[in-house]
């Protein structure tokens, strides 16, 4: 798993990812309807608007209001500020028809990751926030502030996969009895002593793993994929670009199964499960080409994986 932050000097807003292989992916007919996900910088909902002819329809989702300010001004696109995990329920608020695609490009933006305000990034000083939406009231903060050891050190060793994940866990608590936390140059200067190998890897991978718990990122992913299904009309298509292994394995086994669940020990042979109505059309996930990785280095651990409704 590569923790996304060990880059620098990135254009404004975002550079969206693997452009024309989500195009592509959404199989876009000019009189569809269409949902992009995660709509951040609007690079890709474009994409989807120039496929688009008068009579199609775009739904963007984001959570975080920043995003709203790169809207063009076109008739077509609905902005929802919400997060994706509400989607059928915003979907039937705007009387949507059945989709014939869906788009997510997960994770933050590169002016997420830039504003040092927000406190995604390592590299600035800034408040430990990370919300990617600022209604929510849990921060980066309050994890590192009030979790036990116990708890720190699952959650960095299972969404960080930090070496040290307990030894960084009991420095946190016995740091936050003498010191705040709150801002990135405290918690970094607290942690000095405990930081393994090279030091922007290691907070990268402390970052992310905080940031994934602060926006529930998995959680989302989830209840995301189990909606589709039931949103997209027979032969749409669903196409998710991941940023890292735990988020392109829920994806993979989505596809595969149908379901989260393991296997039911009532049903050893699976005799009562429900066919996946989601189908992996590309066995292997699309990743960029060499030219977008020496345009785009924040590109390098993205994995698009499409599925048909059946
Ligand atoms: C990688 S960026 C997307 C960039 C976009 N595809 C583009 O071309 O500019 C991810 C965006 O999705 C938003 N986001 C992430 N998870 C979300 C969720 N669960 N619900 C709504 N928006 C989310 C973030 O706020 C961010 O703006």
């Amino acid at each position: 798993m590569t923790a996304p932050d060990a880059n620098e000097d990135q254009p404004a807003y975002h550079l969206p990812v693997l452009l024309q292989e989500s195009l592509e992916a959404l199989a876009i007919r000019s009189d569809g309807v269409y949902v992009d996900c995660t709509f951040g910088g609007g690079g890709h909902s474009r994409g989807i608007l120039q496929h688009l002819g008068p009579n199609g329809r775009l739904f963007a989702f984001d959570q975080d209001s920043d995003a709203r300010r790169n809207l063009p001004d076109d008739p077509r696109i609905t902005f929802l500020a919400h997060n994706f995990r509400h989607l059928t329920r915003m979907l039937r608020l705007h009387e949507a028809p059945p989709i014939d695609g869906l788009l997510a490009d997960l994770g933050v933006s590169s002016h997420q990751f830039d504003a040092a305000e927000r406190g995604f990034s390592f590299r600035f000083e800034g408040d430990l926030d990370m919300r990617m939406d600022r209604r929510q009231t849990l921060t980066a903060f309050d994890i590192v502030d009030t979790w036990s050891e116990q708890r720190l050190h699952k959650l960095f060793e299972q969404y960080g996969e930090v070496t040290n994940s307990k030894t960084l866990a009991k420095a946190i608590v016995a740091a936050r009895g003498s010191v705040s936390l709150k801002t990135i140059a405290n918690f970094k200067t607290a942690l000095n002593s405990v930081v393994k190998g090279n030091p922007n890897k290691y907070f990268a991978q402390v970052f992310q793993a905080l940031r994934i718990e602060v926006n529930d990122e998995l959680g989302a992913l989830k209840e995301l994929l189990q909606q589709a299904p039931g949103l997209l009309s027979v032969g749409g298509r669903a196409a998710i670009i991941t940023f890292h292994s735990l988020e392109d394995r829920l994806v993979k086994n989505f596809f595969k199964k149908g379901s989260f669940e393991d296997e039911d020990p009532s049903d050893p042979f699976g005799r009562t499960k429900a066919t996946p109505l989601l189908k992996a059309i590309t066995k292997k996930p699309v990743t960029p080409g060499e030219t977008e990785l020496r345009q785009n280095p924040r590109s390098r651990s993205a994995k698009l994986r499409i599925a048909q409704r059946v």
